[in-house]
């Protein structure tokens, strides 16, 4: 893919040279197009030899070539990171006073934009103002990360991880731009719960989390503001979801009540355990000299599904929820699903087939979409992003009737 890699001037310009890295390392062609700012903190040879293209930061250089129309109009992706506030003003209000936001003005492919700042910039309302505008405008601008800035002083302001920034600009490709689920909130479960035994064991699942992980990447792609209630997630969250992080199923299903009281979608994608020890012990349980083993009593845990299904407080909010079937001498993986679907009272089931290598912590995942009453109506196979895709289709077309 032929990607713009714009840089500020500000100090996270040098956490730009790993995003450069990371793409052309997985084969992406990149130009670098720092600005006059972004060279004091990393020269024009660090650019040029990690891109292997020249660099310029002024529409004057190179004019028979005319870059600024060319970079833009050829793009199939423009990441700008760090965007500081001076840029994002600039693109907000159309300047073409540098090569960069002459790119920008002639972009027509997705653009994803990682601001980075002091906290008092990022909370300007100059700088909301600018942020609205051009997410109104289908940019991609991700929240930045809280934690420590330049100096001492920690808030939010702070460049996301480059990993992060590079999924969420490439999954903002795989929508082409497609912005369907803006202005809905959207409420994420992942991961796999783990319920303690005593303090230092529990009985989990073999979740990674990966599906639902996403799930809340593609959404925020597309437009809508995630919340990520993530439970011992085995990959990190994408940049700009909220994320509250959980590990029993005491703790998902009060996160999960709490987040979907102000939410339009809440899916349920987390592999929650369907029994607890009846006790959690205090100590560690010791083995005893005698060679007698303590019983293991379980309880059967709430299903949080169901009840989010049962008792909605959002008009119009949409419940989905996950099936995770094998097939067995009853039914094949679809008859179980249909069945569920009907039990559990949520608007959308996405069946898919699971067992060791397939399913749980693979890359790859198929899926079937049901309605609450069992009828087929939608699935895919492919990756995991390629699955969520499918899902927020069938999302956004039922949440814009
Ligand atoms: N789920 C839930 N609370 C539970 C168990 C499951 O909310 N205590 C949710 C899962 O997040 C998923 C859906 O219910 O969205 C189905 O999970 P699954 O494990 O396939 O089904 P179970 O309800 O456990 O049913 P069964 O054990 O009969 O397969």
């Amino acid at each position: 893919m032929r990607i713009v890699l714009g840089v500020a001037g500000g100090i996270a310009a040098y956490k730009a040279a790993l995003i450069l890295r990371l793409l052309t390392e997985s084969g992406h062609d990149v130009r670098v197009v720092p600005t006059r700012a972004a060279l004091e903190f990393v020269g024009r040879a660090t650019w040029e030899a990690l891109s292997g293209h020249p660099v310029s930061t002024e529409v004057f250089e190179d004019v028979a070539d005319v870059p600024h129309v060319r970079l833009g109009r050829e793009a199939e992706l423009v990441i700008v990171a760090p965007a500081t506030a001076d840029l994002l003003a600039r693109a907000t209000h159309g300047r073409a006073d540098d090569l960069l936001t002459a790119t920008l003005l002639t972009a027509t492919c997705p653009v994803v934009m990682a601001p980075a700042m002091h906290t008092e910039m990022w909370q300007h309302a100059a700088t909301r103002a600018n942020v609205a505008t051009l997410r109104e405008r289908g940019v991609l601008v991700i929240e930045p990360d809280s934690g420590r800035l330049t100096g001492a002083d920690t808030g939010p302001g702070r460049l996301p991880e480059p990993e992060a920034i590079v999924a969420a600009a490439l999954a903002a490709v795989h929508t082409g731009g497609r912005r369907d689920l803006t202005g809905l909130r959207v409420t994420i479960s992942a991961g796999g719960t783990r319920e303690p035994l005593d303090p230092v064991r529990f009985l989990g699942n073999r979740s990674s989390g990966k599906q639902g992980v996403a799930l809340a990447r593609t959404a925020l792609a597309r437009g809508a503001e995630v919340t990520l209630v993530g439970a011992n997630l085995t990959v990190p969250a994408p940049a700009g979801v909220a994320l509250v992080s959980v590990e029993s199923t005491a703790e998902l299903r009060e996160a999960m009540h709490t987040a979907a009281q102000r939410a339009d979608v809440v899916v349920m994608a987390a592999a929650v355990a369907d029994f607890r020890p009846a006790a959690h012990a205090s100590h560690k349980i010791k083995k005893q000299p005698d060679g007698t083993v303590p019983p293991l009593e379980l309880v059967q845990n709430p299903d949080i599904l169901a009840e989010l299904a049962a008792t909605r407080s959002v008009p119009g909010q949409l419940v989905l929820g996950f099936a995770a079937e094998t097939g067995d001498e009853h039914g094949d993986v679809l008859d179980h699903g249909r069945a569920k679907a009907l039990r559990k009272g949520a608007d959308l089931l996405a069946v898919n087939q699971v067992g060791v290598g397939v399913g749980f912590g693979t890359a790859e995942n198929t899926v079937t979409l049901l309605d609450g009453s069992g009828i087929e109506v939608g699935g895919a196979s492919g990756s995991k992003d390629t699955v969520a895709h499918a899902i927020w289709d069938v999302v956004a077309d039922r949440m814009a009737q």
